[in-house]
């Protein structure tokens, strides 16, 4: 299947592809349609597989970097279009406390906990729970329950994410969660975004704003200092749009940009976080969210050993993941946002990518 010649439907709605079995668990993949743009999701890690939307010319591109098939996503890949969980990015020596007891979690990245573990949710069958489409929306939930202990996290999580293409053009995604259990929860999606289509392999030419006054200091390895520095006078200050290529190689060690921005505003609205636009295809894109801001990373260890949906060889600086959550190893940091989920408490996040044209 072509997915960029598959006619483009301007009623919104949504359609099942079924598509293999894992064991016994069927893979599929569900399209979103609606204003023009496509998005396919996956229940294998919740994955936002491709984003197909016209560029100023009409000329249809899917501007994620992902595969065509779900199950290519079983080998290894770095997130691509993941849900990432249960605690995205890094948790240090891969311990935290609550109430004076200490969690042990998986050290998928001795001695730390990267992004949920070595089965976190992006390895994950998740099951439908509803799909929907009116005049102005269209979208599908899928769920997945968390068993007390897995990945060595606390609690019977039950988590749900839900994925609306609205008539505005915007790719909303925004998860829920209970626990039976005090626990931790932090929750991102790790698309990468190359808003040429990959046609360039490359984002150094993109223009990138973040409304973040302050970014978290890290040492090596990653982990949070604690410290909260201002990007005034830096690299990060990315306050008025720049051209990211200005910065990569500022970042010898990260060998680009991986850093956590810090929003500023009450904790909990949807505000406006982030804004990417690629000259040559014309598409920008805004990033909104209720997090407290979002960790970019862009895509510094991809080295062309992988050949991705649109046909060409995913390379260094090849995209970048906006990808909005708590600030890493907060449950180490008592001034961090909390990411405390307690029995009675609904986690809820939410974030926006709205795609117009410059
Ligand atoms: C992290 C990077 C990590 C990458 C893995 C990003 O979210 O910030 O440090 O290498 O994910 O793909």
């Amino acid at each position: 299947m072509n997915i960029l010649t598959t006619p483009a439907e301007n009623v919104p709605g949504n359609r099942i592809i079924a598509a293999g079995y894992i064991n016994t668990q069927q893979l599929w993949i569900c399209e979103l349609y609606h204003a023009g743009i496509r998005v396919q999701i996956c229940n294998y890690g919740a994955t936002i597989m491709s984003v197909i939307l016209p560029d100023r010319n009409g000329v249809p591109l899917n501007i994620v970097a992902g595969f065509s098939l779900p199950q290519h996503y079983l080998g290894v890949h770095p997130y691509f279009g993941s849900t990432v969980g249960r605690f995205a990015n890094r948790i240090a020596n891969a311990r935290f406390e609550i109430d004076g007891k200490v969690y042990q979690l998986s050290a998928n990245e001795p001695p730390n906990h990267l992004h949920g573990g070595v089965q976190g949710l992006d390895k994950k069958v998740w099951r439908i729970e509803s799909r929907y489409a009116d005049a102005d929306r269209t979208a599908i939930t899928l769920g997945y329950d968390s068993p007390d202990g897995e990945e060595g996290y606390p609690g019977n999580v039950n988590l749900s994410v839900t994925y609306t293409l609205t008539a505005n053009k915007e790719l909303q995604v925004s998860y829920t969660a209970v626990t039976d259990k005090s626990t931790i929860l932090n929750l991102t999606n790790h698309s990468y975004f190359n808003l040429s289509g990959f046609s360039s392999d490359t984002i150094a030419g993109h223009t990138l704003q973040v409304l973040a006054e302050a970014y978290a200091a890290k040492e090596a390895g990653g982990i949070p200092t604690g410290e909260i520095l201002p990007v005034a006078g830096t690299s990060l200050d990315f306050r008025q749009p720049r051209i990211i290529g200005e910065v990569l190689g500022d970042f010898p060690a990260d060998r680009g940009l991986d850093h956590y921005w810090l929003l500023q505003g009450a904790a909990g609205e949807l505000l406006p976080m982030a804004t990417l636009a690629d000259a040559s295809s014309g598409i920008c894109m805004q990033v909104h969210t209720n997090q407290p801001g979002c960790q970019i990373y862009t895509a510094n260890f991809w080295d062309g050993t992988i050949t991705g949906e649109q046909g060409v060889r995913y390379n260094k600086h090849g995209a970048i993941a906006i990808e909005t959550q708590n600030i890493p190893d907060a449950p180490n940091h008592a001034h961090f946002p909390s990411a405390l989920l307690e029995p009675g408490d609904v986690y809820s996040a939410v974030t926006s990518f709205r795609f117009s044209y410059l």
